[in-house]
């Protein structure tokens, strides 16, 4: 049998790593400007961690959880997100004694049996944020701050921030009620054996159905946003106020709904319309006041997001948003031109590497120019040659590939002239 990823799944390397370590560094320095702290949780959970809180009858719990007995027969679940985790995290360790609101950030990979296609994995990497403990919609508006200041430095221009609020509980039944209502006997005949479950348990799930004929009959439903009660209108339209007046531009979409059943009042997503595919969403959250209650904690508000870090990447790629991959250091390759200068060699390597400049050597003793053809192909920017000369004159010979200039440097009374040649370089 050829060995292979299970089928959902990659293996990262190579420029990708590049544009993932991009992400992440960018996306902690953004955290980290608001004053949220990284937490780290297990890659699975007890399988109720996630069915209590995503919801029964979601997507996810019903038919895309990786769920399986450990050897005593409990029944654990690969994480198909980091909210709920984090929030069993939160009420475990009582971390909400502490001073409230809890900012806390995580990176991780998430687990979701989907059918695969482009920007959709059966593994996928999430980058997210948890701020829990204040139903102030300041928080709101901060996160989804937050969210577009990444997205700005990570270079992106043309993004769509999608908003609603789908109100309190309270409000949410009075919409139920009607849009059962406002179905009538045809209408539910053209839903698929899923919605038609969904119609009886938990009717706004329809809204998560891709299925046309779905989608036709959910058009007809009357908005949610028209059945907000004054305290959800209230704080939905703080919200927008708050993102006016950081000058974030968003769209309010009243279709907007999110796949979770522990959303209350505001949700949102981030969206690319360069994504011709249905999985343009890059990233989305909202706030989750009755999660922490619902999940045996106290009764305390939260909001927060995810954003897919392959989703990201591939956009950035198709968008041609390049990146550095070491940013603001030369990278230097050593060439040693035959077996007799190796030591010599060695000990320059020695002394970059004291230095910490970011360099490497090749004892393959080819020639010149295949050396310098594939130091250029493998992103280096100098390359020192070490042949007889060299050696024989105590010195070394630096190229620069990119400028096409070239330096001797004496090794006994000029070493500190190399790390003036290479650091001037500024390349990265
Ligand atoms: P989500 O919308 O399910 O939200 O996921 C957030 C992002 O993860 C998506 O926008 C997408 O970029 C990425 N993603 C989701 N599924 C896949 C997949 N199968 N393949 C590749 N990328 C994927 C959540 O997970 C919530 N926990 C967000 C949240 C945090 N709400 C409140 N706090």
């Amino acid at each position: 049998m050829k060995l292979s990823s299970p089928r959902g799944t990659g293996d990262i390397y190579g420029e990708d790593i590049d544009y993932r370590n991009f992400v992440i560094d960018t996306a902690r320095k953004v955290f980290e400007i608001f004053n949220y702290r990284e937490i780290i949780t297990p890659a699975f959970e007890y399988t109720e961690v996630f069915s209590r809180s995503i919801g029964e009858s979601t997507d996810i719990v019903q038919k895309e959880m990786y769920t399986f007995p450990d050897r005593k027969g409990r029944s654990l679940t690969l994480r198909p997100e980091g909210t709920a985790s984090i929030i069993r995290s939160v009420i475990e360790n009582k971390f909400y004694s502490d001073s409230m609101p809890l900012k806390l950030f995580y990176i991780g990979n998430m687990f979701r049996y989907e059918r695969p296609q482009k920007g959709r994995m059966r593994e996928f990497w999430q980058l997210g944020v948890e701020s829990i403990g204040s139903d102030n919609p300041i928080l709101d508006a901060e996160v989804i701050w937050m969210l577009n200041l990444l997205y700005k430095k990570l270079g992106f221009k043309k993004l769509v921030l999608k908003v609603n609020s789908i109100g309190c509980v309270k409000c949410r039944s009075e919409f139920i009620k009607e849009f059962k209502k406002s179905l009538n006997k045809s209408d539910l005949g053209k839903l698929c054996s899923d919605c038609r479950k969904r119609f009886k348990k938990n009717p706004l799930r329809m809204f998560d159905c891709k299925k046309s004929s779905c989608m036709e009959v959910i058009a007809k439903a009357p908005d949610i946003s028209s059945f907000l009660c004054s305290g959800c209108r209230k704080n939905f339209e703080q919200v927008l106020r708050y993102l006016k007046n950081l000058k974030i531009e968003y769209k309010i979409d009243t279709g907007l709904v999110r796949g979770f059943d522990y959303y209350t009042r505001t949700i949102f997503e981030i969206v690319s319309e360069d994504l011709k595919s249905a999985q343009n969403a890059l990233g989305g959250g909202g706030r989750y006041d009755n999660l922490i209650n619902q999940l045996g904690g106290p009764d305390i508000p939260a909001v927060g997001f995810a954003v897919g870090i392959d989703r990201t990447i591939m956009l950035m790629k198709q968008l041609g948003i390049k990146v550095k991959r070491k940013a603001g250091k030369s990278r230097v390759y050593l060439t040693a031109m035959d077996e007799n200068c190796q030591d010599y060699s060695l000990n320059i390597l020695k002394y970059l590497r004291d230095l910490e400049v970011i360099c490497d050597i090749s004892f393959k003793n080819r020639n010149l120019k295949t050396e310098i053809k594939w130091a250029e192909k493998n992103d280096y920017d100098f390359v020192i040659i070490i042949g007889e000369d060299e050696i024989k004159s105590d010195s070394l010979t630096i190229k620069d590939i990119r400028k096409f200039k070239q330096y001797k440097i004496n090794w006994k009374t000029q070493k500190e002239k190399i790390t003036e040649i290479i650091g001037a370089g500024d390349y990265g």
